[in-house]
C-alpha cells in the first residue's frame, strides 16, 4: 500500500488521540501525538522550578532534551532522556501550564522540526493543533475534528473523575474553553482549521463512527490508499 500522510488538528478533548490511533492502527501507520511533546517540555520545565519569565532557560531546556514517542500495549509511551514520563506529563499541573509554555515561538520551532522529520518517511497519523496548517501543510489527508465543549468537558470528566478528587463538570469546562482560547489567539502557529482540512463535527458520533468515516475519506482522498 502506497503509504500517505494524515493531520488531525482540533481542540482540546475532541477526541484526536483516541480517533489517530485507531485509525493508524488500521491503516498499519505510525501514530505520533503531538500534544505529548509540548506536555513533556511543559514537564520538564516545571521540574527545574523555572518561572514564567525564565524563556530563554525554557528554550535551552527543549533543546538539549531528548523526547522520544514509542508504541506501547495501551497507547503511546513517551520518553525523556531516557526516562518514562508518560503518565505524568497528563496532571492537571501540565495541563494548566501547558498552553503558555507550547505559545513560546522558539518552543514550537524546535518540537515542529522533529515532527517533520518523524513524518518525513510518510505512513504517520500525526495530532496536535497546527498539523494540517503548519507542521504537514502537504498532508494527503487533514482533518479537523471538534465537538461542543460541554460534551467535551462531559468526555473528559469520565475519564479523570475518579483520578483527580474534587474536579467538577463546571470546572473541567471552563479550564477546557480557557484553554482553547490561549491555543486559538497565540501568535505562533495557532489552532487553526487548514482551508483545505474536513470539518468533522463528532458531538453526536461515536468513536468506531468517526474511524469509519476517516477510513472511507482516506479511500476517496488518496489514490491507492488503503
Ligand atoms: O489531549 P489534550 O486535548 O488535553 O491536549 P494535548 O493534545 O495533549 O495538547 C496539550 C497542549 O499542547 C494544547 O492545549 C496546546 O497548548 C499544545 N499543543 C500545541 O500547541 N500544538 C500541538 N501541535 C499540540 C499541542
Ligand atoms: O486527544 P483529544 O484531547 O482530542 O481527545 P481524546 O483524549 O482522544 O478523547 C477524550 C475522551 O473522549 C476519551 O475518553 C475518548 O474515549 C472520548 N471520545 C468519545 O467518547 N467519543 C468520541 N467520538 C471521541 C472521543
Amino acid at each position: 500500500m502506497e503509504k500517505f500522510n494524515i493531520a488531525i488538528d482540533g481542540p482540546a478533548g475532541a477526541g484526536k488521540s483516541t480517533i489517530a490511533r485507531l485509525v493508524a492502527e488500521a491503516l498499519g501507520f505510525i501514530y505520533i501525538d503531538t500534544g505529548a511533546m509540548y506536555r513533556a517540555v511543559t514537564w520538564s520545565i516545571l521540574q527545574k522550578g523555572l518561572e514564567p519569565d525564565q524563556t530563554a532557560e525554557m528554550i535551552q531546556l527543549a533543546n538539549s532534551m531528548d523526547i522520544r514517542l514509542m508504541p506501547g500495549p495501551q497507547g503511546q509511551l513517551v520518553f525523556v532522556d531516557g526516562a518514562e514520563v508518560t503518565g505524568v506529563i497528563r496532571t492537571a499541573e501540565v495541563t494548566g501550564n501547558v498552553s503558555r509554555v507550547s505559545s513560546i515561538a522558539e518552543i514550537r520551532s524546535i518540537l515542529v522540526a522533529k515532527q517533520k522529520e518523524l513524518a518525513q518517511s510518510k505512513g504517520v497519523v500525526m495530532d496536535g493543533r497546527d498539523i494540517g496548517s503548519h507542521v504537514l501543510p502537504d498532508a494527503e489527508v487533514k482533518i479537523f475534528l471538534t465537538a461542543s465543549v460541554r460534551i467535551r468537558a462531559e468526555r473528559r470528566f469520565k475519564e479523570i473523575q475518579d483520578v483527580q478528587q474534587g474536579i467538577t463538570l463546571e470546572r473541567l469546562e471552563q479550564e477546557i474553553a480557557e484553554r482553547d482560547r490561549m491555543d486559538e489567539q497565540r501568535e505562533a502557529s495557532p489552532l487553526v482549521k487548514a482551508p483545505d482540512a474536513v470539518l468533522m463535527d463528532t458531538t453526536q458520533m461515536t468513536i468506531p463512527e468517526v474511524v469509519e468515516s476517516i477510513l472511507e475519506l482516506c479511500k476517496t482522498q488518496v489514490s491507492g490508499g488503503t
